[in-house]
C-alpha cells in the first residue's frame, strides 16, 4: 500500500472543523450535550472539534469493532469498550471519522435509543454516500468523499497513517506499479480485482473530492 493523492488538505480540514464547531455551538446553545467519539477513527477529529465548540459539553468514548480486514467490509459489530457515563435523557452527538456502509452508526443509534437518550445527532468528518448499505442520517458532514479507501487525520489502514494531518487516498502498491506501466506503455485502463480504491483512479478521485468539497454541507438535521 502507498499514500496516493491528497484528497483534503490540512487547511481545508481546519477550516471545515471550525465551521462545524460553530454550527454545533449555535444548535446546542443552552444545552450540555455529550459528544461521543468513536475510537479509534474519531479521536483526532473530536480533539480538534471541541476546541471550536464554545458551549458547555462533555465527551465520552466508545470503541466499536466492525469486523473488517483493511479495506474489506463486513457487517459484524461488537462493543470493545463501552461509555463510562449514562446517556439517559441526555443530548448526544456521535463524532465519527467516516461513515461508509452505515452499519456501525446504525448499530450505535439502536444502542443509544435503547439507553433512552433525549436526542441524537451524528457528526462525521467524512461521508462516503456511495457505499451506504443502511440508511442512517448524518446531521453534520465535513466532506463527502468518493468510494476510495482513505487514511489520515485519525483514519487508519491496519493501524497506520492515523498521524497524517490531511486525508489521502490509499493505493495498493500493485495498482501503482501497473498504473505507471500503463502511462509509459499507453496500455488500456487497469481492471482491478479489489474493491473501491482501485475502481476509482487517483486523478478522478481527486476531482470528485474537489467537487464534493464545495457542496459539502450538513444535511437535514434532527432537533436536538
Ligand atoms: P461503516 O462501514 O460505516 O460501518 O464504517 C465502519 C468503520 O470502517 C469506520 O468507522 C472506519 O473506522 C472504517 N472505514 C470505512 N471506510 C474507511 C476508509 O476509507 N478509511 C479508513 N477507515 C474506513
Ligand atoms: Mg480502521
Amino acid at each position: 500500500m502507498q499514500i496516493g493523492r491528497v484528497l483534503i488538505s490540512q487547511e481545508e480540514i481546519e477550516s471545515r472543523v471550525r465551521e462545524l464547531g460553530s454550527e454545533i455551538s449555535a444548535d446546542y446553545a443552552g444545552r450540555n450535550p455529550i459528544l461521543i467519539s468513536l475510537l479509534k477513527g474519531g479521536f483526532v477529529f473530536l480533539a480538534d472539534l471541541i476546541r471550536h465548540i464554545t458551549i458547555p459539553h462533555e465527551v465520552d468514548f466508545i470503541t466499536v469493532h466492525s469486523y473488517r480486514d483493511g479495506c474489506t467490509r463486513s457487517e459484524r459489530i461488537e462493543i470493545l469498550n463501552d461509555l463510562k457515563r449514562s446517556v439517559s435523557e441526555r443530548d448526544v452527538i456521535i463524532i465519527d471519522g467516516i461513515v461508509d456502509t452505515g452499519h456501525t452508526l446504525s448499530f450505535l443509534e439502536h444502542m443509544l435509543s435503547d439507553r433512552r437518550v433525549r436526542s441524537l445527532r451524528v457528526c462525521a468528518l467524512l461521508d462516503k454516500p456511495a457505499c451506504r448499505q443502511i440508511k442512517v442520517p448524518v446531521d453534520y458532514v465535513g466532506f463527502r468523499v468518493p468510494d476510495v479507501f482513505v487514511v489520515g487525520y485519525g483514519l487508519d489502514f491496519m493501524e497506520l497513517y492515523r498521524n497524517l494531518s490531511y486525508i489521502a487516498e490509499l493505493i495498493p502498491t500493485h495498482a501503482v506499479d501497473r498504473a505507471s506501466a500503463e502511462v509509459s506503455l499507453a496500455m488500456p485502463a487497469i481492471k482491478p480485482k479489489n474493491a473501491s480504491v482501485e475502481r476509482m483512479p487517483a486523478l478522478e478521485a481527486g476531482r470528485l473530492a474537489e467537487t464534493d468539497r464545495k457542496t459539502a454541507r450538513p444535511v437535514a438535521k434532527r432537533d436536538p
